[in-house]
This record gives C-alpha cells, sequence and structure tokens, in this order.
C-alpha cells in the first residue's frame, strides 16, 4: 500500500450509474487501525484477563472512599472549631472554665454567678433560653445592644465551652448574698437545678 492513488480499481458494481471506486486506504490510517486491536489486546489482557488494572466500579468505590476521608478530616476539623452541644463535666475543663468565668464575667454577672450588670446565671429565669446551646449561643454571639459582649472574638471554641460548662454548674446555687431577681423573664426548670 502506499499514498499515491494508483491505477484506481473499479468495483463491478453499478447502481443507477454510481460506481464504487474502491480507493487504497492512507498508510496512517490503516497503521491506526493496528494500533488499536493492539491496544485492545492489552487491555482486554490487562484489564479482564490478568485482572491488573481495576474496572471502573472499583476505581468508583475507591474515590468514594478517599472522598468520604477527605470529608470526614474536613467535619473533624469543623467540629473541633466550634463548642460541643453537651456541658462539660471533666474537672480540668471546668476549673478552666472558673478561671475564664473569673477573669471576663464575674466583672458583670458577679463571681458567684448571682448578677451585676449582667442578669443572675444561677437562677431560673432566662432571657435567652435555658438549654445549654442557648447559654453557649448568647456566649458566642453576646447580646451587644444590652451589653454582653460578642466573645467569639475573644475566647476559644474550647474555651466557650468550658466557661459556659462551667457556669451550667452554676445553676440552683445556693447564693450566699441573695442574686439579681428575675426581670420579666419566664422561669424554666433546667440544668442541675431542675433536680434539686
Ligand atoms: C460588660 C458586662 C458583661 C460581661 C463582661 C459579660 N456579660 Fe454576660 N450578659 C451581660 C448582660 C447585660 C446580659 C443580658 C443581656 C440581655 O439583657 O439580653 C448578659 C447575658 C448573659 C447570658 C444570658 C443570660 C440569660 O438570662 O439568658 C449568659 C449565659 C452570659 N451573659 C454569660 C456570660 C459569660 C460566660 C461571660 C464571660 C465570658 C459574660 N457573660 C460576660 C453582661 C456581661
Amino acid at each position: 500500500m502506499s499514498n499515491d492513488p494508483k491505477e484506481p480499481l473499479l468495483l463491478d458494481h453499478n447502481y443507477d450509474g454510481i460506481q464504487e471506486l474502491d480507493n487504497n486506504l492512507p498508510r496512517w490510517w490503516v497503521w491506526l487501525f493496528y494500533i488499536t486491536i493492539i491496544f485492545s489486546a492489552v487491555y482486554l489482557v490487562y484489564y479482564h484477563v490478568t485482572r491488573t488494572g481495576d474496572l471502573s466500579a472499583a476505581e468508583y468505590d475507591q474515590e468514594m472512599k478517599a472522598g468520604q476521608e477527605i470529608k470526614s478530616a474536613a467535619m473533624g476539623k469543623f467540629e473541633s472549631s466550634i463548642p460541643a452541644l453537651t456541658p462539660s463535666t471533666d474537672a480540668a475543663v471546668l476549673d478552666s472554665g472558673r478561671q475564664t468565668y473569673a477573669k471576663f464575667c464575674a466583672p458583670c454577672h458577679r463571681v458567684d454567678g448571682g448578677g451585676l450588670v449582667g442578669p443572675n446565671l444561677t437562677d431560673d429565669y432566662w432571657i435567652h433560653g435555658s438549654n445549654y446551646v442557648d447559654t453557649v449561643k448568647v456566649i458566642w454571639d453576646g447580646v451587644p445592644a444590652k451589653g454582653m459582649i460578642t466573645w467569639k472574638t475573644v475566647l476559644k471554641p474550647d474555651e466557650i465551652q468550658s466557661v459556659a460548662s462551667y457556669i451550667y454548674t452554676l445553676r440552683g446555687a445556693k447564693l450566699a448574698t441573695p442574686g439579681k431577681p428575675p426581670e420579666n423573664q419566664t422561669p424554666v426548670k433546667t440544668g442541675p437545678s431542675a433536680f434539686e
């Protein structure tokens, strides 16, 4: 075969005057065709005979597994960047919470939580909700309009978790000096005080 058009071979059929010319195929095309045959043989042996390569289903599973790992790593990182949603009872955590409280919160909420500028944290009256999560949220975001600082820019998430866990233990505390009376909040019994 060559690329030069040789004496064209006319095939011996004729339909309404239309004839077919059997040209030689260009060499590059023929080689491409041979390469595809070789490729298919290699492919067959590689994937289906020796099973050296993974088929798409197995590759999909692997990719999904890798994706899951990336996802759980990212979720773990995210979860460690926000305070937990239940109060800690760990003594070390509560102690560090007590120190944070004494330093940052006591000036407004009184050392024993009885309340000064800020409300009493030991009674059953809550302005922003009585659940632990409400407490975390109000510390996290603050109530700037009412003088409660937004602590998320001051304290780290685990410090917010420890101070919130600490003030949770103050609920229902018997105060030596009476605490600040509730203003117009509704009483709700939750947390340690609910069990007294
Ligand atoms: C500058 C004074 C001030 C400081 C400091 C302060 N608070 Fe407050 N806090 C307030 C005031 C005022 C309110 C009441 C907000 C309102 O009326 O909406 C409040 C409300 C709260 C509430 C919600 C109480 C409820 O009844 O819903 C919690 C919980 C709280 N503070 C925790 C803390 C913690 C923890 C700290 C220390 C990290 C702290 N606060 C520091 C002034 C302060």
